[in-house]
This record gives C-alpha cells, sequence and structure tokens, in this order.
C-alpha cells in the first residue's frame, strides 16, 4: 500500500469545492466543445488542469502582501526580491515579468529571428511558440529514455548531449543564438535533469561559445530529486544544489507560478550586460518597469518570500511525496502512467490506456473527457491535440511519440482523501476503457490549439 509523506502545515483558510452531478457535467462538457479549456471553475471538482499559479500561498506570503509598497520605481518588495534572487540563483542582473511567457517573449524577442535554431531538452509549448513566431526553429533533444514511458531511468528529463554537439556541428554556431535546459521537464513528464547533465551541456556548450539558459520553472523539484538521486548530492541542502546549478547557466527565464509559489510572476535573467540592456528596453515596451515587470509590487513581495518556502525540504519531500502516492494509488490498480512520477504531475499514458483509440481519433482528449465526465476531474491533453502537426513539406500529419494526459498538482492544495477518490475514479474508468471513444476536432486555431478547440464524438 502507498505511504503518504503528511502535510507540513495545518490549515487556516479553506475553500468549498464544487459537486457535481453526472447529468450536469455531460451539459457542462458539451457546452464547452468538449474541451476542459472551456469549463467554468464551478463545474470542477478537483482542478488538476495545471500546477501553474494555482497553488495556495502561506500565512507568511499573505502577511507579505500587505506589506506591498506600490511605488512604480524602485519599491522595497522589488529590493527584498531581488535579494532572494541574488541569494537563491547566484544572478545579478534580473528583471520580474508577469508570468514565464513574458520572460520568454522579451528574451526571444531580442535573440531570435529567422534562420535561429533555439535547442532545449524539451520545450514547453509557450516557449515553443515564442521562438517560432519570431521565424526560429525550436528543437527538442531529450535523451530516448525520456520518451519511453515505463523506463525507470533517474533523470528522464536529460539532454541528449551527443545530439546537441552534432546539431551544432550541422547548423552552425552563429545561428544558435543559446540553448536551453527545462527543469524539470514538464512536457515528457515533469522528469529531473541530473546535475551532471547540466554540467555536460554546460562544458559543451561552453567550447562553442553558446549562452546556456535554464527554463527554471520547477527548478526546486529538480534539485529534490537531484538530492535524493544523485552520488554526491545527499548531504547538501536544496538551496546549496540551487546554487551549483545556476552556476553553470548564463541565464534563465521562470514562470515563478510554479516554484516560485505565486499566483502570477515569472522572472528572466542573464550574466550578460549588453543583452541585459536590450531586455530591459524591451520588458519595459511589452510588460513594465524593470522594477515591477507587469506585477503589483505586493506580488513581488509574495514571490520573493515563496521562493525561499519552495526550498523547505520538508515541503519538498511532502510535495513530491504526494505524487508518488498519486501514482502508486494508479499503478496498484494496473493503471498505465509515465514511470516513475515526475515533480508536479501524474501523467496517465493514453495510448496505453486506449489501445483501441488512435492517434488520430485523440486518445488523450477522450480520457480528459471521460475524467471530467466520471469524476469532475480536470486534467490536460499533452499529446497529439497540443503537439499533432503537418509536415510543412509533405501535408502529412506527424503525431508526438506520446498521448499523455497531465494531472498537475496544486502546491499545498489538494490532501489525501482527494487523491483516494481520483485514485479510485480512474481505476473505475480504466477497469470500464473499452467504452471509451475517440473524438474528432470540428473547430481549430493554427497556433496553440489545445487551447480553443471544439471536439465531438466520433
Ligand atoms: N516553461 C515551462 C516548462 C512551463 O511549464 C510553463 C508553463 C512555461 C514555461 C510558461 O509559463 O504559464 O507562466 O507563462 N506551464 C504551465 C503548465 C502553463 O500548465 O505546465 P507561464
Amino acid at each position: 500500500m502507498a505511504q503518504y509523506t503528511f502535510e507540513p502545515f495545518k490549515i487556516k483558510t479553506v475553500e468549498a469545492i464544487p459537486l457535481t452531478t453526472r447529468a450536469e457535467r455531460a451539459q457542462f462538457i458539451r457546452g464547452a466543445g468538449y474541451n476542459v479549456f472551456h469549463l467554468p471553475s464551478r463545474a470542477i471538482t478537483f482542478d488538476f488542469l495545471t500546477d501553474s499559479g494555482t497553488s495556495a500561498m502561506s500565512d507568511r506570503q499573505w502577511a507579505g502582501m500587505m506589506e506591498g509598497d506600490e511605488s512604480y520605481a524602485g519599491s522595497r518588495n522589488y529590493y527584498h526580491l531581488r535579494e532572494v534572487v541574488q541569494d537563491i540563483f547566484g544572478f545579478e542582473m534580473f528583471v520580474p515579468t508577469h508570468q514565464g511567457r513574458g520572460a520568454e517573449q522579451v528574451l526571444f524577442g531580442v535573440v531570435a529571428g529567422p534562420g535561429k535554431t533555439i535547442p532545449n531538452n524539451t520545450h514547453f509549448d509557450t516557449t515553443r511558440a515564442n521562438i517560432e513566431a519570431r521565424g526560429s526553429t525550436a528543437l527538442d533533444l531529450i535523451i530516448s529514455e525520456g520518451l519511453d514511458p515505463t523506463n525507470r531511468h533517474p533523470f528522464k528529463g536529460n539532454m541528449n548531449v551527443a545530439a546537441l554537439e552534432e546539431l551544432i556541428r550541422r547548423v552552425g554556431v552563429e545561428n544558435i543564438p543559446l540553448a536551453m535546459m527545462t527543469i524539470t521537464n514538464n512536457a515528457v513528464g515533469g522528469q529531473p535533469v541530473s546535475m551532471a547533465n547540466i554540467r555536460a551541456t554546460k562544458e559543451l556548450l561552453a567550447r562553442y561559445h553558446i549562452p546556456f539558459y535554464i527554463d527554471a520553472c520547477r527548478y526546486a523539484e529538480n534539485c529534490y530529486f537531484i538530492q535524493q538521486r544523485e552520488a554526491g548530492y545527499r548531504a547538501k541542502s536544496i538551496k546549496e544544489i540551487a546554487r551549483e546549478l545556476f552556476s553553470y547557466a548564463d541565464g534563465f527565464t521562470m514562470s515563478a507560478k510554479k516554484d516560485g509559489l505565486v499566483n502570477i510572476g515569472g522572472l528572466l535573467a542573464t550574466r550578460d550586460p549588453g543583452l541585459f540592456e536590450q531586455l530591459q528596453n524591451r520588458l519595459i515596451l511589452t510588460e513594465g518597469f524593470v522594477s515591477y515587470g507587469g506585477l503589483a509590487r505586493r506580488d513581488l513581495e509574495a514571490l520573493a518570500r515563496g521562493l525561499e518556502e519552495a526550498l523547505g525540504e520538508k515541503y519538498l519531500a511532502y510535495r513530491t511525496g504526494q505524487i508518488a502516492y498519486l501514482a502508486e494509488r494508479l499503478l496498484e490498480n494496473g493503471v498505465p502512467i509515465v514511470e516513475p512520477p515526475g515533480g508536479h504531475a501524474v501523467f496517465l499514458d493514453a495510448k496505453r490506456f486506449l489501445p483501441h483509440v488512435p492517434q488520430s481519433e485523440f486518445p488523450g482528449q477522450a480520457l480528459t473527457i471521460a475524467l471530467y465526465l466520471e469524476g469532475g476531474i480536470r486534467a490536460c491533453e499533452i499529446g497529439s491535440v497540443m503537439f499533432a502537426h503537418k509536415d510543412a513539406a509533405t501535408g502529412e500529419v506527424k503525431y508526438p511519440a506520446l498521448d499523455l494526459v497531465r494531472l498537475a498538482i496544486p502546491r499545498r492544495v489538494y490532501t489525501q482523501s482527494h487523491f483516494d477518490y481520483v485514485a479510485q475514479v480512474i481505476a473505475n474508468i480504466y477497469r470500464a476503457r473499452d467504452q471509451i471513444r475517440g473524438v474528432k476536432i470540428v473547430y481549430e486555431q493554427p497556433r496553440l490549439r489545445h487551447f480553443t478547440a471544439r471536439f465531438e464524438e466520433v
């Protein structure tokens, strides 16, 4: 029987969760065009759509909100955030942004452009879209183990360093303005990257003088996995591991809505003074002045405090333990998931869950709909709806290697009994999986279609 690591906090404020009947859910999902992004939150009992901006803040963070100094420039909350960013990441030059894609938009608005290629272990969809919107190519170079849902490699998020070198030789240093590493690697299951892989990637890039940027959304969870799984890190604190990890980086983007434990916010940092000037100029044009980056100053204070809290080892043990617990309960019932579970989510393997539904009929989407209908659970398709695309040359539809459904767990929000219920619902769906049919798209947009697409059953 799976073990549950208890919450290292008690609850001060509660929020009622909506309870609905199956008939009500059937009506809601039809009205939403069978796309859970269109559902109102009042229709949802367990919201696992994302772990982004959905966390519960602590009393200490809320107290900090009251100490917001809403000065346009030079607010004391900005200076506090600066101290924390320097302390954890070791970066002097940084700006806040309204969220992760704000940082991406500013960075790629300056460094990307036609003919450029930007590799990553795996790009998140907004990162890819921001790069492609500038006419550049976004390339994923993950190790092959990362694409095998049952391979229990401890660092399945790793970069394929040999493939990266091959890419550099093929397209030329001058066409790679920077290379990225996403930690944890969200798109393949929230899988961590090892320190050895980060070091090897840095060493390779340094030889070619290519800047190395980290997509740092879930860096604290990644550092916890390094502490637990990588030789030589057991005795180190999470902050020491983070300091080492970021010492290899020339810059980073961060959606602070994850390991910043805030509902809104982001960061962008660099070590290049010339580039920093350009980034600041673009930030002022699109996000806001350099000392607030599109956020209320009280949000900067909540972020400064949240960044510190997310480094807590008791918190990270509970956090990753909660994900492992849900995963274990599902495995006990034979449910196919990505193994081992990552840091922020359990990913159902829709291809193995619904082997009778071909990728052209979106098994991940079909499963997402079933989760909602059966349990009021909102999950996120991370598969063919999100990633399938027409090959520009041949017109042939290319399907992604994995068709996944992500149950992203908000931080400090749900409890063990919630997970027991959710695991039971999913086990029931799995037993009756033969009855689930595929879907077809009846409306879509050319970019990031998963947000707005509408579906019908086939
Ligand atoms: N990079 C990664 C790895 C992400 O997971 C996200 C967001 C972003 C960048 C963009 O950050 O949303 O603050 O603009 N991920 C969320 C998710 C949306 O559900 O995984 P953002």
